[in-house]
């Protein structure tokens, strides 16, 4: 892709990774929380998506993983739909989408190096992973990855010896381990230290590029959103009001998203 590309909207003849229409969720009838959603998210780069607490940030997400069920609309991942799939085709799906959660989500009482192994389980045949048997070729990409993320010397630590920063980068790491097309990340850094959460994006910005993986990150902090992503796209009331490159987004559209400016 040429560098001189904006990201805001994917040039004619670049496919995006993600492509979302009309995407409304109801958790209660009548009731939407998603208001009919549109989002082409470009084959590389972060977006980040902004909006105010309750705007539907996270069901957005977890409509694209379907852990919520979308209530109408399409989101297609490399132009296969992925409402509607259940059974092998939705576990399948899910093998192609990556996962980075605030929380981290963890196997505490596991090592550093079964939860990044973890990631495959997708692949490894059951019975595999019961014994806990991978391939060599996952645990030499595991090791890589704890290298890349600058926990090598970590491998064999259980994860609740971990601090927040070190549990992050073992999710970021295990979210990677399974090759997805596309990686989300709901407020990968609410949990950590203003300091800890900035090496945490710069890492998922270098190792996500260096893989070429887009990503997708919910994220209350505008700054660092303007920093290390791409695209913005701003929600308020379950829509989208603003979509474009961090250097448009300007004062008049964060009052639009957040509402009032005493805040500002
Ligand atoms: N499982 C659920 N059942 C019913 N309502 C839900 C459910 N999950 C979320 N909601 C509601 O949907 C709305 C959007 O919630 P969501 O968690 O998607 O917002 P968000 O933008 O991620 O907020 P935050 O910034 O606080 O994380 C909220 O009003 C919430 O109460
Ligand atoms: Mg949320």
């Amino acid at each position: 892709m040429s560098a001189s590309m904006t990201a805001s909207a994917p040039a004619a003849g670049l496919a995006s990774a993600l492509e979302i229409r009309g995407l409304v969720k109801e958790y209660v009838a009548g009731k939407p929380v998603l208001r009919g959603v549109d989002l082409a998210v470009p084959a590389e780069g972060i977006t980040a998506i902004i909006g105010p607490s309750g705007t539907g940030k996270s069901t957005l997400i977890r409509c694209i993983n379907r852990l919520v069920e979308p209530t109408r609309g399409s989101i297609k991942l490399h132009g296969e739909e992925l409402t509607g799939l259940s059974g092998r085709g939705l576990r399948l799906a899910r093998r192609r989408i990556g996962m980075v959660f605030q929380e981290y989500n963890l196997v505490e009482r596991l090592s550093v190096m079964e939860n990044v192994l973890s990631g495959r389980l997708g692949y490894v045949p059951l019975w595999r992973a019961w014994l806990r048997k991978y391939p060599a070729a996952d645990i030499e990409r595991a090791f890589m990855l704890l290298d890349a993320v600058g926990l090598p010397e970590h491998a064999t630590r259980r994860a609740d010896a971990l601090s927040g920063g070190q549990r992050q980068r073992v999710g970021i790491a295990r979210a990677l381990m399974q090759r997805p097309d596309i990686l989300l990340a709901d407020e990968p850094t609410s949990s950590l230290d203003p300091r800890t959460a900035v090496e945490v994006l710069e890492l998922l910005t270098r190792l996500t590029a260096a893989e070429g993986v887009p990503v997708i990150i919910n994220i209350h902090n505008v700054d660092l959103a303007k920093r290390y992503a791409r695209r913005i796209v701003g929600m308020s009331g379950g829509s989208v009001i603003f979509d474009g490159p961090p250097e448009q987004l300007e004062t008049h559209h964060l009052r639009a998203i957040y509402g009032g400016e005493d805040w500002m």
